[in-house]
C-alpha cells in the first residue's frame, strides 16, 4: 500500500509517498529556515504563508510518477495555521483522488523514522508487534520518554517540565549570538571543542514532589529551566568567554540529562530496544553517549537515517500504515490540534 504523507506541523513543508510503512518512493523537504533565520525562531505567520506558497509544488514532486492508495497528514502537535495548510490540502487531495485519509500524531511519527530505508537500499525490519520498545522523542518541541508496552501502544513516563531539549539549544544560540537553529551550531562548536575542561552545569533534574510533574517520577523527568538560567549568568559574569568551553559544556549538561533518566528508565522495563526520534537525535554527542549507554544496557538502538531525522512526510506516510484508527470520515472531520499529545 503507497500512502502520501503530508506534514506542515512547524517550519518545514514535505511530502513524500511511503510503501507499506517502510520503502521510501519519494521524499520532499522545503525548509523555511532561511525564512525564520532573522527572527531567531520561527515566525507562525510567516510559516503558514510560505506552507502555502509551497505545498502544491512539494506534493505534486512527491506524488511524480506514484501510485497513490491513501493519504495521511500530520494534524498535531504544532502551529495551529502552519498545521491547517497541510490539513486542507489533505483533506483535498483524498476527496479529489477518492481514496482514504489518515490523520497523524507528529511525536509518534517521529518514533516511526528508524524504520524508514530509501527504496533500492537493503529493507529495515519492520518493528516487532509483541516487543517492548522505550522511545525518546526528542525534538524542537518535545522531551519524551514514552513506553510501548507493544509497538504502537504509547504511554509517557517522563518528559520536560520546561523547554523541550531543541528549544534549550536553539535558546543557547540565541543568547550566545550563535544563529538559528541552534542545535547543529552549538553540536559543531562542541564537537571541536571536545569534553575535557567543562564548566559545571546544573543536570537537569527537576525536585521530588513539583506540582509540574503531573504524577510523572521526577527521576525520569527533565527541566532545562535552571541550566538556561545558569548559562545567562555565567555569560554576565564572564566578559571574556571561551565560547566553544561554554558550549560544549552546556551540550554535555543537555546529552547528561537526557542519558541519565534513559538510563533509569530503561532499568524499569523489559525494554529490547531504544527507539530515537525527532532532530535534536541528530546531535553527535547524543548519539555517541547513547550509544555506548545502549551497549552497556545490551538493548538495541534505533536511530533514524539523518535524513530523516528533522521534520519530513516520509515518517507521516509509513506509521499512517501501523495506525489507521483515524481514517475515512473521522479524519476528514479532524481538526488542527496544536497541544495534541502523546500516550
Ligand atoms: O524534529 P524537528 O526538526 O522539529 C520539531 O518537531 O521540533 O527538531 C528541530 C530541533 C531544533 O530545536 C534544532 O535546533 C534541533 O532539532 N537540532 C539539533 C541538531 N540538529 C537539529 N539539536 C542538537 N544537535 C543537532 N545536531
Ligand atoms: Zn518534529
Amino acid at each position: 500500500m503507497n500512502i502520501l504523507g503530508i506534514e506542515t506541523s512547524c517550519d518545514e513543508t514535505a511530502a513524500a509517498v511511503v510503501k507499506d510503512g517502510g520503502e521510501v518512493l519519494s521524499n520532499v523537504v522545503y525548509t523555511q529556515i532561511p525564512i525564520h533565520q532573522p527572527y531567531g525562531g520561527v515566525v507562525p505567520e510567516l510559516a503558514s504563508r510560505a506552507h502555502v506558497e509551497k505545498i502544491r509544488e512539494v506534493i505534486g514532486a512527491a506524488m511524480a510518477g506514484q501510485k497513490v492508495d491513501a493519504v495521511a497528514v500530520t494534524y498535531g502537535p504544532g502551529l495551529s495555521p502552519a498545521l491547517l495548510v497541510g490539513l486542507n490540502a489533505a483533506k483535498g487531495l483524498a476527496r479529489a483522488l477518492r481514496v482514504p485519509l489518515f490523520a497523524i500524531n507528529h511525536i509518534e511519527a517521529h518514533l516511526h523514522t528508524p524504520f524508514l530505508f530509501d527504496s533500492g537500499s537493503s529493507p529495515v525490519p519492520p518493528p516487532d508487534s509483541d516487543t517492548e520498545y522505550l522511545g525518546l522523542a526528542i525534538s524542537g518541541g518535545h522531551t519524551n520518554w514514552i513506553r510501548m508496552r507493544r509497538y504502537g501502544e504509547y504511554e509517557t513516563i517522563g518528559q520536560t517540565l520546561d523547554d523541550a531539549a531543541g528549544e534549550a539549544f536553539d535558546k543557547a544560540s540565541k543568547l550566545l549570538g550563535l544563529g538559528y537553529p541552534g542545535g547543529p551550531v552549538l553540536d559543531k562548536i562542541a564537537r571541536e571543542y571536545g569534553i575535557q575542561n567543562l564548566i559545571s552545569f546544573p543536570k537537569g533534574r527537576p525536585r521530588e514532589g513539583v506540582s509540574a510533574l503531573s504524577g510523572l517520577r521526577a527521576d525520569l523527568c527533565v527541566s532545562f529551566s535552571g541550566l538556561k538560567t545558569a548559562l545567562l549568568r555565567y555569560v554576565q559574569t564572564h566578559p571574556d568567554l571561551n565560547v566553544p568551553q561554554v558550549v560544549a559544556s552546556y551540550q554535555e549538561a543537555i546529552v547528561q540529562a537526557v542519558a541519565d533518566r534513559t538510563r533509569t528508565a530503561l532499568r524499569q522495563g523489559n525494554y529490547r530496544a531504544l527507539i530515537l526520534g525527532g532532530g535534536v537525535s541528530l546531535n553527535s554527542r547524543l548519539r555517541q553517549v547513547l550509544g555506548q549507554l545502549c551497549a552497556t544496557e545490551k538493548v538495541e538502538l534505533l536511530m533514524a537515517k539523518p535524513k530523516y531525522c528533522g521534520d519530513n512526510g516520509a515518517m507521516i506516510a509509513a506509521l499512517a500504515y501501523y495506525r489507521r484508527n483515524l481514517s475515512g470520515p473521522a479524519a476528514m472531520h479532524v481538526d488542527a490540534t496544536p497541544s495534541l499529545e502523546i500516550g
